[in-house]
Parts: C-alpha cells; structure tokens; sequence
C-alpha cells in the first residue's frame, strides 16, 4: 500500500460522507432507482405484493425470493452474433429469509410458513430491457424467467455424484437433489452460465436431540439439534437430520445455471468441494486451464482454488459446460510478515492419498475429501482466515483480492492463533488481502501477498492497529468488507456488511455502504451509503458499464416503499449518471 496517495486517475467521483438516513446516498451527478423488490411478480400469474402480508407460499414460489445478494447479468445476442445491449438475463440470489416480515406471526408456526420460507430461498432469473437511457425494467411474464428454490431440481455432478453419503431414502442414486439455499454469492463463466454458491445450508437442518446429528455434520459445518431460526426440520423431514442423515451433503456446493434456458437442470459442481461457499471468482489462465477462486465464509475457515482439467477452448461452450466437472481443489497456506503484512503462500492439493488424505486419516476416495472439504483443509494444514467472503480478480493484471470480513475469535480461540494475514486480535473491522499467482500463472503452487487494506477506525483508534491502513481516514472508512468486485476500467468496488450502530468502535462509520478503491494508488472513496439496517451485496454491470445493479439486503426502516404501515423490502437498485457517463470514471 502505497504511504502517500496521490489523486486516483482512476475514480473520477468524490466521495460522499457516512450516513445514517433511511435512503440511498449516492455522489453528485448520480441517482438511483429501483429494478426490483421481494416479492415482486416474475412469473405468470404471480399476485403483485402484498404489503399486508396476504402473499401465499404458492404466490411467493412465482414472485422474487427474499434477501436479494450475487447477480450477474447476461446479455441476449442478436442474429448476427453480436450481444444485444438493450435486453439481458439477470440472475440474482434470494439469500435467506426475514420471516419478521414474511410470516403473520414473525416465525414460523406451521409447514405453510416452511414452504412460504423455502420458495423466497434460491435463484430469481429474470429478463430486463433497457427503456431508456440507461434505465432498465424487467420483464414480467418474460417466457425466460424462472424461479428456482428450494424444492426445484438439481443434478449432482464430479466425483462426489453417487457416493453412499449422498443417497437418500428419496434419491437412491445419490445424484438427485432438490433445492438450492442460502444462495450467497455468485461467479460466471466465460462460456455463459452462472454461478450461485450455497453458504449457511447449515441453518436449515436440525433433529429432536443432538445424537442424531452425525459426528462430522456438527463438528465441521455446524449443524445443532434445537436450530430454531428457520424451524424447516420440525416440518419438513428432510430437513431433519435425524430422519434423513446425508441430506446435508447435498448442499453446500457451486451450482451452475444457464440463464437462457428455463429447462435445463442446474448442476451442482461436487469438484469444487462442500464448504459454506461465499462467491466463485472465474478466469481462464493464461494456459487455457478454468482457475475458480472461493471463499468459505466462517470464523477461521480457508480460502480455496480450483484447476480445471482440461481446457477452455473458445466457442466450444457444449465442452466448456463440462469443465467445472473434473479437476483439481487447492487449500491456501499463507506465511509471512505481521509487521509488513506481505509474504508468501502455497496451495496445498486436496487429492485422495496425498497431503495425508488418507484412510488412516480418514479419507477413504475423493467424494470423501469432496464431501469433506473444511476436514481436509483442516488435516493439510491451512492457514485459518478472518471470514472469507468474496474474491474477484483484477482483470488487468490477475491480481486476486479477497475480502475478510471481520473475526472476533482471531487470537481468541485456539484453533485460530494470529498469523501473519490475519493479525488483530478480535477483529471486528476486517482486511482485503490481495495474492499474485507465481509468473502470473494461477495453476502455479507459490503466490505472493500482502494486504491491500485493514479497515479502522482512525478517530477512536488512531496509531494502533485498529486505527487501519494508510488510506483509512475518518472521510471513508468503514467496517467488514464483504462483496467485491472488479469493473473493465480495473476500479476494485468494495460492499459492507457490517457493524451500522454508528457507535463507539463503529462511530462515524454510518450505515453500510459501497466504497471504490484504485488498486495501484491504494486510495478509497465512499460511494454509496444504503438505507437504515441493510447490507449492500450483490453487485454487476450493463455491458457498457453505465448501469450499475446492486443489491440492498435486509433493509429494516421503510424502504423502498415508504408506504406507512408497510414492509421494508430487499431490492435491486440501479445506479446511473446524469450525464449518461460510465459509473465510477
Ligand atoms: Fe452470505 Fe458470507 O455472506
Ligand atoms: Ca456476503
Ligand atoms: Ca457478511
Ligand atoms: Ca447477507
């Protein structure tokens, strides 16, 4: 990080001052408006919203989930093969749920609140057109929109596909499952398709005592018997571990869509290992190997790589849909300097019978280091993170960047020490930590690192650790970075999903907000603060990048509507300029 900013080139806004109002505070010559809410009509026949709360499960099943977080947009092409810049699918996460304000009673009650509960989880794809300008709407009744959630339809895929710990009394072939949950974030592909990536599948799963839960479901991905947040187990067996074990197993994964086609089956990617996955960051190396980058967001769990095995070759996307099937999974070790903040890392193979993936250790084949990725990464060794959320990748120079959210066991439990990347102690701000593959090759085992930013708090904490970087002061700082995302001009779009009490620690940090930060300079301005209680997640672009889509999630004071006596609703906002320029020059 550079000591002395100067100007960024690259940002071309100034940055707007914290907030705590009820509103989208945006820089000047900007606006914003909104695309789409909960609850918001998608398919035919689907009701409007219902702000008293009359929307059935069934109504909910045909309008947009809950908790609006990853998306990314896809561009129709034309005939003549170029893209289409007025019409677009976008495919969009519906994370969780708010049963405060989606059930009659605040919790659920009965199995028509579980199945109200499971049809706002999954996937929303919609068409949008542009309108005018770069005003965008969607499409109701479009024939390309679909709902997935979670009672749809999913098809295991790679090396974990069959195995014993993936059949079910319901799926004997060990292939079938149904449902996608706690649809986080998201990644695409260069050949098309998209990617949600499922996170808290824990959260759903319960049973009447804690025997019943298996050893390595509790241990390692924390499943308990009385989960009492969503309640789906007391009226779903499935969802009971104690009736129907390896359920869980078959959640947890990547799963690739085609956002053009409503009758394709979504492929669940077993090869990129079963963790709480945050986002999947795709880019195709220089050798023409697919590289996928991904988070698994808890407290000391680790960040992973995944080589494909074979090629992506241009325009042979028939080919290249199979490519997420079949590779290699890597774990990253990180060592280095507390002081500098930098040193260097390797990724450690999570293959059967190297790196002690053995019987002796457990391991028995590859579905079970699949199955059993957090055991795995645990037994090679890796290095325990801060809450790994989302990774993106400059695309002008392959740098990797990767959000660590905030950790307040770090140096408080055992199991995660300090170490050199993650070196506060109780670490409620978070850091970005940024890794270049050796000769810029991203199948290579070394990379080098440093941090790109510490969040702080200059003014509570100035000259201590807490006080954060060089380029933290009381004019953008912020806590527990969270989305991330690169545009084409290579600005680097930083999303919060933190503390917004505005209080003591947190005091002129405001409501969470989307910073810009310039990777060269270091530099970071404040460019959007979101309504009272939100999170702002989920971030993509129009092809010309004059439309920028965000997610605001949980709100919990009167937006978007503003209606008295209404419902605060997640929703997708777009963000344009005045002058019709591109966002963030
Ligand atoms: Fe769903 Fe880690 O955020
Ligand atoms: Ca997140
Ligand atoms: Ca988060
Ligand atoms: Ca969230």
């Amino acid at each position: 990080v550079a000591a002395a900013l100067e100007p960024s080139k690259l940002i071309g806004f100034a940055g707007i001052p914290a907030s705590t109002a009820d509103a989208v505070t945006l820089p000047a010559g900007y606006r914003s408006s909104i695309l789409m809410s909960w609850g918001d009509p998608v398919l035919p026949g689907a009701p409007e919203f219902d702000h008293q709360g009359g929307n059935s499960a069934a109504d909910q099943a045909l309008q947009f989930g809950d908790n609006t977080d990853g998306m990314s947009l896809f561009h129709f092409r034309k005939a003549d093969g170029s893209l289409d810049m007025n019409r677009a699918m976008l495919a969009v996460n519906n994370e969780y749920t708010n049963g405060k304000y989606m059930l009659a009673e605040g919790e659920v009650k009965n199995a028509e609140d579980v199945a109200k509960l499971q049809a706002a989880h999954g996937v929303t794809i919609v068409e949008v057109r542009r309108t005018s300008g770069n005003a965008w709407e969607y499409v109701k009744d479009s024939a390309y929109n679909r709902r997935l959630h979670a009672n749809s339809e999913f098809m295991l895929t790679g090396p974990a596909a069959g195995h014993d710990l993936m059949k079910t009394a319901a799926d004997s072939s060990g292939t079938k499952v149904l449902g996608t949950i706690n649809n986080c974030a998201n990644g695409r592909t260069p050949w098309g398709t998209y990617l949600t990536c499922e996170e808290n599948f824990n959260g759903y799963f319960g049973a009447p005592d804690e025997a019943a839960v298996p050893a390595a479901q509790g241990k390692y991905y924390g499943i308990k018997a009385a989960e009492e947040r969503y309640r789906w187990w007391q009226h779903d067996a499935r969802f009971d571990v104690s009736q129907t074990p390896n359920e869980p197993n078959r959640f947890g994964w990547v799963v690739e869509i085609d956002p053009f086609d409503t009758a394709s089956t979504p492929m669940k990617r077993t090869a990129l290992g079963r963790v709480k996955h945050e986002n999947a960051d795709v880019l195709v190396n220089k050798d023409g190997h697919v590289v996928v980058y991904m988070g698994d967001d808890e407290r000391g769990e680790h960040i992973y790589k995944f080589v494909s095995k074979n090629k992506f070759v241009e325009g042979q996307d028939a080919v290249n849909r199979t490519l997420l099937e079949d590779g290699t999974l890597y774990v990253a070790q990180f060592n280095g300097d507390s002081d500098t903040h930098a040193g260097s890392g390797r990724w450690i193979e999570l293959s059967f019978g190297k790196n002690g993936l053995t019987p002796e250790n457990g391991f028995n084949s590859q579905a079970e280091v699949l199955i059993h990725t957090r055991q795995a990464a645990k037994q090679v060794e890796a290095t325990t993170m801060d809450r790994p959320e989302w990774v993106s990748h400059n695309p002008h120079n392959g740098h990797v960047f990767c959000a660590l959210t905030n950790n307040k066991n770090r140096g408080v439990k055992e199991d995660q020490p300090l170490n050199a990347a993650n070196s506060r102690a109780e670490n409620h701000y978070g850091q970005v930590i940024r890794w270049e593959a050796k000769d810029g090759d991203h199948t290579a085992e070394t990379f080098v690192w440093d941090l790109y930013v510490i969040a702080g708090n200059p003014a509570v904490h100035q000259g201590t650790p807490y006080g954060g970087s060089a380029q933290v002061t009381v004019e953008n700082m912020f806590n527990s970075p969270d989305g991330l995302g690169f545009d084409k001009a290579g600005r680097l779009w930083i999303q919060t999903d933190g503390n917004d009490s505005d209080e003591g620690d947190f005091a002129g940090m405001g409501n969470n907000q989307m910073l810009c930060g310039d990777p060269e300079t270091g530099e970071i301005r404040r460019f959007l603060v979101g309504p009272v209680g939100c999170e702002v997640t989920g971030l993509t672009f129009s092809e010309d990048y004059k439309t920028m889509f965000v997610g605001i999630q949980h709100p919990t004071g009167a937006f978007p509507d503003y209606q008295d006596g209404g419902k605060p609703r997640s929703s997708i906002i777009m963000v344009t300029r005045e002058d019709g320029g591109v966002i963030g020059a």
